[in-house]
């Protein structure tokens, strides 16, 4: 349309970055909410994206979900990376085994000829349990990693569609919904303004670590998660947001 036309990819871009002060936007011609294949567009401008930034010896923390696993399955490289470490940058979740944290971090670092390490943990859990194995060598080993992550690659999630796909039982998401909670990243769910308005037992990265990565990436297509990302933007303004033209439109109309 008329608008596109007179602000231009990069102008929007721009827009973007300055309003919500992140480090930089890319976006992807077009709209996921009319044409789905655009995910794939998205995903591989963050994976070209993710190799200019990669060094050999980086730690790589990446989520799960079907954002990543498009991701994973754009990565498009002939160097190796020998040196480097791809590890889970939370638990496991759900019963799709495809889009699991674990098997994004086994495609990606196949592509990349690195290592890595796996988190076979359910992402939630009683503190009990998690106090137990926390301690576990394999999984101690693990979380290390993630404290030590180089670049985080991560996507967003609605807090309504997390919690549903969390399994949480209601009178939790009612709790959680109660609460203006509109965006969740590893495990945290926070309203518009960024606050942590609800916290699961969950392993994993942790906020200190997130706001500390030195290279973190924010994956996602269509405007249903536009507001989601709003609140993840006002977590840590040190990100570099990949998603399509049409949910930048949707941020600037929500900002
Ligand atoms: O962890 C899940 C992501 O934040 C969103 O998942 O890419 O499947 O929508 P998705």
């Amino acid at each position: 349309d008329i608008m596109n036309d007179i602000m231009g990819l990069s102008r929007l871009q721009d827009k973007i970055k300055s309003k919500l002060g992140i480090k930089k936007v890319i976006l992807v011609p077009g709209s996921f909410d009319e044409n789905e294949s655009i995910l794939k567009d998205v995903a591989r401008c963050g994976s070209e994206y993710f190799l200019d930034i990669l060094k050999d010896g980086d730690i790589v923390s990446i989520t799960g979900g079907s954002t990543m696993l498009e991701f994973a399955k754009s990565i498009k490289t002939d160097k190796k990376y020998h040196n480097s470490t791809v590890v889970p940058a939370r638990g496991s979740m759900g019963t799709d085994v495809d889009t699991q944290s674990n098997s994004i971090v086994a495609i990606t670092s196949k592509k990349l000829g690195s290592n890595y390490e796996l988190l076979n943990i359910p992402d939630e859990l009683d503190i009990s349990a998690m106090n137990t194995l926390i301690k576990v060598p394999e999984i101690k080993s693990t979380l290390d990693y993630i404290e030590k992550t180089d670049i985080l690659v991560f996507s967003i999630g609605r807090a309504d569609v997390m919690a549903k796909r969390r399994k949480l039982p209601q009178d939790k998401i009612e709790e959680i919904m109660s609460k203006n909670a509109v965006g969740e990243a590893f495990g945290y769910y926070f309203n518009r303004d960024g606050e942590i308005v609800y916290k699961l037992n969950t392993v994993g990265i942790n906020l200190e670590t997130f706001k500390n990565t030195k290279e973190t990436i924010a994956i996602f297509a269509g405007t249903e998660k536009a507001e989601a990302f709003l609140s993840v933007s006002n977590v840590n303004k040190n990100i570099v947001l990949i998603t399509d033209e049409k949910s930048a439109y949707k941020i600037l109309s929500l900002t």
